[in-house]
């Protein structure tokens, strides 16, 4: 990266790194392998040719300094799961603004029994370990916040693109999914012992199975997003949103009035609500004190917990 679009001998990269031409070769030939564009062989010497839209902490440690994300960075060229792999670290003591990336996720997980489809280099995976002093039935908020800072982060990127957010965890545009949060806890009665928010943006991905009603960034506005950028631009963001939270005993409130400005799925919208095997519907009405949506039914208004909530 220090010497990109220039070329580098074998020799000195290899004097670099303390190894021999021979390691640097297959070294080289294995980054080929994972898409990244560099010219050249060992009697020539190497040139990166573009600077790849790699994930790499090398890259987004020093847009994120000053934030909490900024000095516990890992990078993956392919993990099973970012949420599994931070939940573990989490348990083991991690500290508090470390980020997990991948490249490709070979076992993403939605919520509840949904998986989530993680080709490689084309979307965000991103997990980040948060300790916050709350009990866990606030929880939700932060989940609600971490909605807001993906939503102000693509529009920071791109203007013109402003997605909606629907509740509790989804950002979609033109009614289709973009973005999903799945926010994961180990908690006591009363109090968070850590949690993990884990976001899925898809990114620059060209097509999606028929039946999955999703979009990409790219396929909306028509042109490659940089995820480098988009990333940065997300923990920065979700840095603003949780240090409010720590920090402003206000920030609770302004999440939820700000989460109902920036959602068409607050107020007035017909709803059907499936949860644990019931359902019903109604019209929603704003959300309660700890981010619940509540909903006016011919029986009265009822709060969703959890369960799917779908456009009738
Ligand atoms: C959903 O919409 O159901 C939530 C999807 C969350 C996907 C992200 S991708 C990064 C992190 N790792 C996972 O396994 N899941 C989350």
């Amino acid at each position: 990266m220090e010497h990109a679009t220039v070329v580098v001998s074998g020799t000195k990269i290899a004097e670099e790194i303390s190894s021999s031409r021979s390691e640097v070769w297959r070294l080289i030939q294995q980054l080929r392998g994972l898409g990244v564009d560099v010219a050249g062989h060992p009697a020539t010497g190497y040139q990166l040719r573009s600077v790849p839209d790699l994930l790499l902490p090398e890259i987004l440690r020093p847009m994120l300094r000053g934030t909490i994300f900024g000095s516990h960075l890992h990078h993956f060229y392919k993990i099973r799961s970012t949420n599994t792999a931070a939940m573990a670290a989490a348990a083991e003591g991690a500290p508090e603004g470390t980020v997990f990336l991948a490249e490709e996720q070979t076992a993403g997980r939605g919520r509840g029994a949904n998986s989530w489809q993680s080709p490689r280099s084309t979307g965000i995976y991103c997990s980040v370990i948060v300790r916050p002093e709350l009990p866990p039935s606030d929880i939700l908020v932060l989940s609600l916040a971490a909605g807001l800072a993906v939503q102000a982060a693509i529009e920071q990127v791109d203007s013109r693109v402003k997605p909606d957010l629907k509740w509790p965890n989804d950002l979609l545009i033109d009614g289709k999914k973009v973005c999903g949060i799945l926010c994961e806890m180990n908690a006591e009665a009363t109090r968070v012992r850590y949690a993990v928010v884990g976001i899925g943006i898809n990114v620059n991905q060209a097509t999606f199975p028929k039946d999955l009603p999703a979009t990409s960034l790219r396929l909306v506005t028509g042109s490659e997003w940089s995820r480098v950028e988009l990333v940065g631009a997300l923990l920065k963001s979700l840095d603003r949103e949780y240090g409010q939270l720590k920090q402003d005993p206000g920030a609770r409130e302004s999440i939820l009035q700000r989460f109902a400005e920036n959602s068409s799925w607050v107020f007035g919208k017909k709803v059907r609500i499936d949860e644990n095997g019931s359902g019903f519907e109604g019209i929603t009405e704003g959300l309660d004190e700890r981010g619940f949506l509540r909903v006016q039914t011919a029986h009265g208004t009822r709060t969703v917990l959890s369960g799917t909530v779908r456009e009738k």
